[in-house]
């Protein structure tokens, strides 16, 4: 069941989003050589719990820590650890969510860490790129699935992948409602767009030609690109409005 917001709804909605766009710009400077995901972790637990927010991940489906950190291979679920200290030539995804007056907002972005190729950057700029064309898909009257077909269009030509398992999603105040957003192309998404409806748009993109993914054994969390490629990951939190989609986790 797809839940239309009202307006009360759709103004916490609003603070959920910019709370977690605040944090990914509060972080966005110790994201650098030297540092480890548990210290980003810990940043963001102490930068929520002062705005009043809660961290939707932890202990979310018993997820540990506060974030997820996703580097390289890493697709998503990435768990933060003192272990996986940033490397210069890295990609690290920084996913946050948080729950404001019991509302969700949730976004990530990689970072390019110090210096990399630029086939490596341009593959980042080209991941963000298919979120925000993904994003321009959205209108009333049309169908969900022109989101998936718009990124596939863009990043076939690539020869990347754009990963099934893991999709885009309602939200609200659940962190993950229907319908769930494909970022390729599935009639399973011929789904009108309706006005107050709000989900997230999040491809994950594989720099290599096969969109599987393993998740780990040892963590039960962890996924990782099935043939050792990288992976990179934007994601906004969007409402449908009148003539498109208005991004809540913008400052
Ligand atoms: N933030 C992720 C998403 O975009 C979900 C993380 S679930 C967790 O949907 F349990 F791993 F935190
Ligand atoms: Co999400
Ligand atoms: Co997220």
């Amino acid at each position: 069941m797809i839940i239309i917001k009202n307006s009360t709804e759709i103004e916490k909605m609003r603070r959920a989003g910019k709370l977690a766009a605040q944090l990914l710009n509060h972080i966005e400077p110790y994201v650098k050589e030297g540092v480890s995901t548990i210290y980003l972790n810990d940043l963001c637990a102490v930068f929520t719990k002062l705005h009043g927010a809660v961290s939707a991940p932890l202990n979310y489906g018993g997820f540990p820590k506060s974030i997820c950190t996703s580097i390289n291979n890493v697709v998503c679920h990435g768990i933060p650890s003192e272990k996986d200290v940033l490397r210069n030539g890295d990609i690290v995804n920084v996913d946050v969510t948080v729950i404001l007056d019991g509302f969700h907002g949730d976004t990530s972005r990689t970072f390019i860490i110090g210096e990399v190729e630029k086939s490596i950057s341009d593959f980042v700029e080209r991941s963000e790129k298919a979120m925000y064309m993904g994003i321009d898909a959205v209108k009333p009257g049309k169908y969900l699935y022109e989101v998936g077909k718009t990124i596939e269009k863009y990043i076939g030509e690539f020869g990347y992948s754009i990963v099934r398992d893991y999709t885009g999603h309602g939200i609200g105040e659940k962190f993950h409602e229907d319908p769930q957003v494909f970022h390729h192309f599935t009639k399973a998404n011929r789904i009108p767009v309706k006005k107050g409806m709000i989900f997230t748009i999040e491809p994950m993109i594989n720099m290599g030609s096969s969109y599987k993914v393993n998740t780990s054994r040892t963590d039960g969390w962890t996924v990782t690109t099935s043939d050792g490629s990288l992976s990179a990951q934007f994601e906004h939190t969007i409402l449908v409005c009148e003539d498109g989609a208005e991004i809540l986790t913008e400052v």
